[in-house]
């Protein structure tokens, strides 16, 4: 039976991948995609959720709108659409037909406490946006992180930060919502940091194999990993010659095989504090700490079956 999955999203370029991964893939159920403020603004998110769920044929799957600003933070720039967090050009809308279907009139904090509180199967959470709705639904319920049986973080990194020397977008845009989030109790949390999204690099000669699938998923997932592998070529170049992080698909894709990723046992605080690592996930990796792990953290990815993954999904008909 397909495990039953609610995506998180703040639906740029990777996390488009993700929902199409997560909406194609045959042994998952995509039940829902809640959108959050983030690399872009918290609508732009759901008009390019939809017109990504529109493109695959999925228009079926409810698009729930979250919440427009970090928890705690006035201070942190609201994004506006013409820059990624490296300040660099990154449009709004996704390169492929607005959205014919709508977002639903329920709200994502709304139906995530929901489905969790009525929920009879499991059904596994996984963000890959900043960690604001995940948050509120703590505060708004406080069985929430009981009533989640796993939640799948894409956010943090340990060598690597992206927005800052020491900082991960994902943690770093909301880092009070991702502090209450590793402090929460949650029975199970992976965590796919940076530093196994740069293990699992698709390049452009990967990019072509997808375009050349010729379908709607295939061709959309090179257009969006090709513009990224422009972007990192040109501000952000990688270990392998034109190539990119995917990093949403990649948590998506340890929902469906967890052997793509290798974890390690381990705690993780988020840094809310320091003017120099403010929104720095601190792995215990040396057992300093004395606090008991609180996640599986990925160290490892393995770039070959995950792309191997991508080309199976993106091959089917829609
Ligand atoms: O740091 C990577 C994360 O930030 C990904 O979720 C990506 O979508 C960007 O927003
Ligand atoms: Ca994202």
């Amino acid at each position: 039976m397909a495990r039953k999955i609610i995506l998180d999203v703040d639906t740029g370029t990777d996390d488009a991948v993700a929902v199409m991964l997560a909406a194609l893939h045959p042994a998952l159920d995509l039940v829902g995609c809640t959108t959050v403020n983030g690399n872009i603004r918290v609508e732009s998110c759901t008009d390019n959720t939809l017109r990504v769920l529109d493109h695959i044929g999925r228009s079926s799957i409810p698009v729930y709108e979250g919440l427009t600003r970090p928890i705690a933070r006035v201070d942190f720039p609201i994004p506006r659409g013409e820059k990624d967090h490296s300040g660099k050009y990154h449009p709004d809308t996704l390169p492929i037909p607005p959205p014919t279907s709508r977002k639903q009139d329920a709200g994502a904090i709304e139906f995530l406490i929901e489905m969790f509180r009525a929920a009879t199967e499991e059904i596994v959470l996984v963000p890959v946006g900043p960690l604001t709705n995940i948050a509120t639904a703590l505060l708004l319920d406080p069985k929430f992180a009981k009533r989640v049986p796993e939640i799948v973080i894409m956010g943090g990194g340990h060598e690597l930060g992206n927005v800052t020397p020491s900082a991960e977008f994902n943690v770093w845009a909301d880092p009070e919502a991702a502090a209450m989030v590793f402090a929460a109790g949650f029975e199970k949390i992976t965590l796919v940091p940076l530093d196994a999204t740069h293990r699992a690099l698709i390049t452009q000669a990967q990019c072509e194999e997808l375009e050349a699938l010729g379908t709607s998923a295939g061709q959309a997932a090179a257009a969006f990993i090709g513009h990224r592998i422009v972007v990192h070529d040109t501000h952000q170049r990688q270990d392998v010659p034109h190539s990119t992080p995917v990093h949403d698909a990649l948590a998506v894709g340890a929902v469906i095989d967890p052997s793509l990723i290798v974890t390690r046992k381990l705690h993780v605080a988020v840094e809310t504090d320091g003017p120099l690592t403010v929104g720095r996930t601190v792995i215990d990796t040396h057992f300093r700490g004395g606090k008991a792990p609180n996640a599986e953290v990925a160290f490892d990815a393995d770039a070959s079956r995950f792309f191997d993954l991508l080309l199976r999904t993106f091959a089917a008909k829609a």
